[in-house]
């Protein structure tokens, strides 16, 4: 058995991942290929149910470390009942943010240690790596204003512009030092163009 891609869309708040997960998904669908498409934080049952730990606000605060740790206790369960399982039956796996976003949220948003993250990466994911990884990216005020027009914020939307910025200047950062794996995608411009540019990549894995 031939093992799957493994793909991750990356981006700040309102870049417009979810339109894009699943124009990406029926391009891979169209060429027989058997996808499955997943989240992160979340996509097992206990992994959600941390994603609400995560997300919803609470009266008491959460910690960087706790913040850190949830993210990658999600992920410890998400690889093991969902990416490495569907990977290894040759199944594609498209998932919606995963490890860069640890590092462009809480490295680059809470500014806590490069090196502790890669620790933890090492330690969670071994050799897992995205074979290719989908930045979207957009000046943080576009993205911000489509937040708001959907209305409640969790806990991360909640957060300062000046969050934002240094989450997209880590997220650009993080293309920089993995420039064969992460492709950046401009994603404030007409949707048709952001498509054509997110099928020019794709089709290198295609091949
Ligand atoms: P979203 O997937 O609906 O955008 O929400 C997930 C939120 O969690 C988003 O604000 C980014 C944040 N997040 C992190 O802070 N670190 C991570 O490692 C991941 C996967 C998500």
């Amino acid at each position: 058995m031939i093992r799957g891609k493994f793909i991750t869309l990356e981006g700040g708040e309102g870049v417009g991942k979810t339109t894009n997960l699943a124009f990406i998904k029926d391009y891979l669908q169209s060429y027989d290929i058997s996808v499955v498409g997943t989240r992160e934080p979340g996509g097992t049952v206990l992994a959600e149910k941390i994603r609400n730990l995560l997300l919803d606000k609470h009266s008491e605060a959460i910690s960087e470390n706790a913040e850190l740790l949830l993210m990658f206790a999600a992920r410890a369960q998400h690889i093991k009942h969902v990416v490495e399982p569907a990977l290894a039956q040759g199944k594609w796996v498209l998932c919606d943010r995963f490890t860069d976003a640890t590092y462009a949220y809480q490295g680059g948003g809470r500014n806590m240690r490069m090196s502790t993250i890669e620790w933890l990466e090492d330690l969670v994911q071994g050799a897992l790596r995205p074979d290719l990884t989908l930045l979207l990216d957009a000046p943080v005020e576009t993205g911000i204003e489509r937040v708001r027009e959907r209305g409640a914020f969790d806990r991360f939307e909640a957060e300062k512009l000046s969050f934002f910025e240094q989450v997209r200047r880590a997220y650009l950062l993080q293309a920089e030092l993995h420039p064969e794996r992460i492709k950046l995608i401009k994603a404030d411009q007409p949707l048709a163009e952001v498509q054509r540019a997110l099928i020019e990549v794709i089709g290198v894995l295609l091949k």
